[in-house]
């Protein structure tokens, strides 16, 4: 384990997932809020140069692999925490890596924690499971069924959608080119949240008894926004002309059914399917509360929270060269 000093006052957390994009904000977040974070990932190039950067700002980190279970006991053995927050998820989003680590890797690190006697689980979930049709989906909302009936302090969050997600067009914009937009670009609306605001959101949850043994759907700061708004507002940025062009999410259904004979003798068919079907869903899906009587997504009911705005980070990504995360 690297990093900083033991702090017996304060509470020890373990952060599995903590390679990943909130990952790494919650672990931050800890050390802000004055938690003694231990952040667990596997060993790779990329992750002994993030755990380094880590250890610089005063995080600690445990090399783990979460498909590992030994390695996990491990894990909890050594930092002997009061609480675990799950941070992890498949990168992929195929059927196989989501039964791997959204379901049975949650799973595993659930059973440590209960064999390690740990008494508190938050855990990082997706507002799209509410209406479930994707194999990850699932996945995660099986572990949050197993997590609930746990004789663990659990809390489930389910952000809407991060800054990260909404930024993959801004090299477009900058290089000129037209923001691509399904349909009228008014089929779906989010509110998004900053990975920071979404971390201390996540913090939040241990020592918060109005956040215990609940499901806690949250978005940024609103008004909820379309993707249609989100290029306005990248070329207002930019001071360019707004230029869209439109696609129909119908494309990816059609792949999707195309390769529909293939998916059950052909594991890669059947990823290639899955991935069609995923960007069909967020294509046509907002990521907001889905209201069940009104049988239609709800602005009103999404809850918001931090201070973050999208517009600040497009002006951060023109301004700097920094590129976005993929
Ligand atoms: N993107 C959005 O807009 C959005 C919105 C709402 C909710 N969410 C949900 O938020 C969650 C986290 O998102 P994120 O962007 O922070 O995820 P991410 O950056 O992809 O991080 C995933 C984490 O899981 C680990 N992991 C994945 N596969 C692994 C494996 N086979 N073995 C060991 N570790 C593995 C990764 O480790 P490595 O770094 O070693 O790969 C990483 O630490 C997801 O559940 C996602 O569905 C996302």
């Amino acid at each position: 384990m690297t990093g900083q000093s033991i702090n017996r006052q304060s509470k020890r957390v373990l952060v599995f997932g903590a390679s990943g994009t909130i990952g790494q904000a919650v672990v931050r977040a800890l050390a802000q809020g004055g938690y003694e974070g231990v952040g667990v990932m596997r060993r790779s190039a990329d992750n002994e140069a993030l755990a380094a950067e880590l250890d610089r700002d005063g995080c600690a980190v445990h090399f783990a692999d979460v498909t590992d279970r030994p390695a996990i006991a491990e894990a909890f053995a050594r930092a002997r925490p009061e609480a675990v927050i799950s941070c992890l998820a498949s990168r992929s989003g195929a059927p196989r890596d989501a039964d791997r680590i959204d379901f049975q890797a949650n799973l595993d690190v659930l059973d440590e924690a209960e064999a390690a006697g740990v008494r508190q689980f938050v855990l990082l979930s997706a507002i799209c499971v509410q209406k479930p049709r994707l194999a990850f989906q699932h996945a995660k909302l099986r572990f949050e069924r197993r997590l609930q009936v746990s004789g663990l302090t659990w809390s489930i969050v389910r952000p809407t959608a991060f800054f990260k997600s909404l930024s993959g067009q801004v090299e477009r914009v900058k290089a000129g080119k037209p923001f691509l937009l399904f349909g009228d670009g008014e089929l779906t609306r989010c509110k998004p949240i900053s990975d920071a605001d979404l971390a201390r959101f996540i913090v939040g949850c241990i020592d918060d008894p109005a956040r215990h043994r609940c499901i806690l759907p949250i978005g940024g700061p609103g008004p909820a926004i379309s993707p249609r708004e989100q290029g306005a507002m990248l070329f207002e940025l930019a001071g360019k002309a707004p230029r869209f062009r439109s696609m129909t999410p119908g494309l990816f259904r059609l792949i999707a059914a195309l390769l529909s004979p293939f998916a059950p003798i052909s594991d890669w068919m059947a990823e290639k399917r899955e991935y069609m079907r995923i960007a069909h869903y967020y294509a046509t899906q907002s990521m907001l509360v889905w209201d069940v009587e009104a049988s239609e997504y709800s602005e009103d009911a999404t809850p918001e929270f931090g201070r973050d705005t999208l517009q600040e980070h497009y002006r951060y990504l023109l301004d700097s060269h920094a590129k976005p995360e993929a």
